[in-house]
């Protein structure tokens, strides 16, 4: 891994033994759409489909589907997939497709395999104990020379519980070290006032590019 070694300093010494056993179910995080209790969701979309590319996109919550299609005014249809539980929303325009369903459900037998991921709020929102599995899934998913861009958050984990999980980069050379090249990008500084709340005093987002060799 590309690791400029002054990029990393306090904020990559947590321990996170006191996140290990933390876990969320399914029903709490549509119980965090239902109360508004979404702090990581940003007003703003990544411009992804107005790039060109055909997005593909999975969410546990129906609602928040169908909030991004009202906020975005597209209308949409809706889908039944025969080979899981879940429902595909896709635009009208047909490059954006949603499926409402358990992440670990997605196989790329359903979706086919992808040139480029954006894991924004994926991996830090996945269980600790998920990690292993939920990396194994994202390899199926990729493409030979797939680029992912993958968004993890540092900071000190004794201070709260997540998610969103700290992710040092530890973790992630042994998630896809092995079958990937890693390239560590930028560090910004992301500490907001609801962050504060939480007890930290800093927290950074860390940008990697990974590519499957
Ligand atoms: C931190 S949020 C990030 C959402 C979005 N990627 C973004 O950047 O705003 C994590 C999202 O994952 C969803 N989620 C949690 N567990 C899931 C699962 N097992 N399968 C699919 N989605 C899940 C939650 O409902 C939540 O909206």
């Amino acid at each position: 891994m590309e690791n400029p070694s002054d990029t990393f300093g306090k904020d990559d010494c947590g321990d996170a033994k006191s996140q290990e056993d933390r876990v969320l179910s399914e029903v709490e995080w549509l119980e965090k759409w239902q109360t508004r209790n979404i702090g990581f969701h940003n007003e703003q979309v990544h411009p992804l489909a107005d790039m060109g590319h055909q997005v593909v996109g999975v969410e546990i919550s129906e609602s928040a589907l169908k909030e991004f299609f009202a906020e975005q005014k597209l209308s949409f249809s809706e889908e039944t997939v025969p080979e899981i539980p879940a429902k595909l929303l896709k635009s009208t325009t047909g490059n954006i497709s949603l499926y409402c369903c358990n992440i670990y459900d997605l196989t790329s037998t359903i979706t086919g395999k992808f040139d480029g991921i954006w894991d924004r709020g994926s991996l830090v929102a996945v269980n600790p104990c998920d990690r292993e599995r939920y990396a194994h899934s994202m390899l199926s998913l990729m493409n030979s020379g797939c680029h992912c861009l993958l968004v993890t958050c540092l900071y000190d984990p004794s201070k709260h519980k997540g998610p969103p999980f700290y992710v040092p980069e530890s973790e992630i050379e042994s998630l896809f070290g092995k079958f990937c090249e890693i390239t560590f990008l930028e560090k910004v500084d992301a500490l907001l006032e609801r962050h504060k709340k939480w007890g930290l005093d800093y927290l950074c987002e860390m940008l990697y590019l990974i590519v499957l060799k």
